[in-house]
């Protein structure tokens, strides 16, 4: 039996037996994912880089456990920057599970900054963490288990398809984890591994809340949304869940958009004011009329 206190729509036990790692398990998105997990039955270690208030969030989910339950916690402390601290939590796993089944790439993090205002320091850090430290996990977790036994490994990044304007390090650094699953899926295809990432768009969690200093940043964005609500934690569990699980046999090299269509409508908390300086088409400049003396701005939303 399973723990029965987190809402899966998955079937009890889905997971018994199989371990994962899930970085940034800790907090948010990567504590519901870890839950859910436990909740199915999984042994799971959770890696974050602020062990104390990882090993915070390990008590409160070991206390949820059902007595019965084969699933099993432990949390340990990791700077995915840090390919020492990488080799020690994944030598800590085999150690305590035997085996990696899955990892679960989501430790990252990012500040508001347009990148005219943004340092080198402040862009590297960003791109260390969530580019360079996705790869040296993935690599590592490859190396030490996948090669030889297969697995599946789920990356989380960001809706990013049409630029990221006021995150722009965490859009570069996401797109490159994008491509680097896709060479992925390709090169360790032959040996059973599979790799998918899953894109959340405006999902509030109380930790991104806090990063972001306050909750206005999800408030003023649902005007936004096709969805009118913001997403959940929960939906994006769910995602994960299935791209690790045997129904996602035949999907490698995909990422899963969990945005309620956002990313195929407008940019949220985002605007661009009215001007006039896109420069002119002036190659064989003539005396025709410009496009401003031939269309004039009308309000056609009004009349849709
Ligand atoms: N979460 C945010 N930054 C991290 C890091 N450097 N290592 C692990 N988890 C993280």
């Amino acid at each position: 039996m399973a723990a029965a206190r987190v809402a899966s729509v998955f079937r009890s036990g889905l997971f018994n037996e199989r371990v994962a790692i899930i970085t940034g398990g800790g907090t948010g998105i990567g504590k519901t994912i870890a839950r859910e997990l436990l909740n199915l039955g999984c042994k799971v270690v959770i890696a974050s880089r602020k062990g104390e208030r990882l090993n915070k969030s390990a008590d409160e989910m070991r206390q949820e456990l059902d007595k019965d339950s084969p699933a099993k916690l432990e949390a340990i402390q990791c700077n995915i920057r840090n390919e020492e601290q990488i080799k020690s939590l994944i030598s800590f796993t085999l150690d305590k599970f035997g085996k990696i089944d899955y990892l679960v790439n989501n430790g990252g993090g990012q500040f508001p900054s347009r990148l005219g205002d943004m340092s080198t320091k402040g862009w590297n850090a960003v791109i260390e963490t969530n580019l360079t430290g996705t790869f040296q996990m993935t690599r590592e977790v490859y190396n030490s288990w996948m090669k030889d036994h297969g697995g599946s490994i789920v990356n989380i990044v960001v809706n990013n398809w049409n630029g990221f304007p006021g995150m722009g390090h965490t859009g570069a650094a996401r797109a490159g984890v994008v491509n680097m699953t896709k060479t992925l899926a390709l090169e360790w295809a032959h040996e059973g591994i599979r790799i998918n990432c899953v894109a959340p768009g405006t999902v509030y969690s109380e930790t991104a809340a806090a990063n972001y200093g306050g909750s206005d940043i999800f408030s003023g964005s649902i005007p936004d949304m096709p969805t009118k609500r913001l997403g959940t934690v929960e939906e994006v569990s769910a995602a994960v869940c299935f791209l690790l699980s045997p129904a996602a046999a035949f999907i490698s090299g995909s990422t899963i958009k969990v945005d309620g269509a956002a990313s195929l409508f407008k940019h949220q908390l985002f605007d661009i004011p009215d001007h006039d300086k896109t420069p002119a088409y002036t190659w064989g400049k003539s005396d025709a009329p410009t496009l401003k003396d031939t269309v004039e701005t009308t309000d056609i939303k009004s009349k849709l």
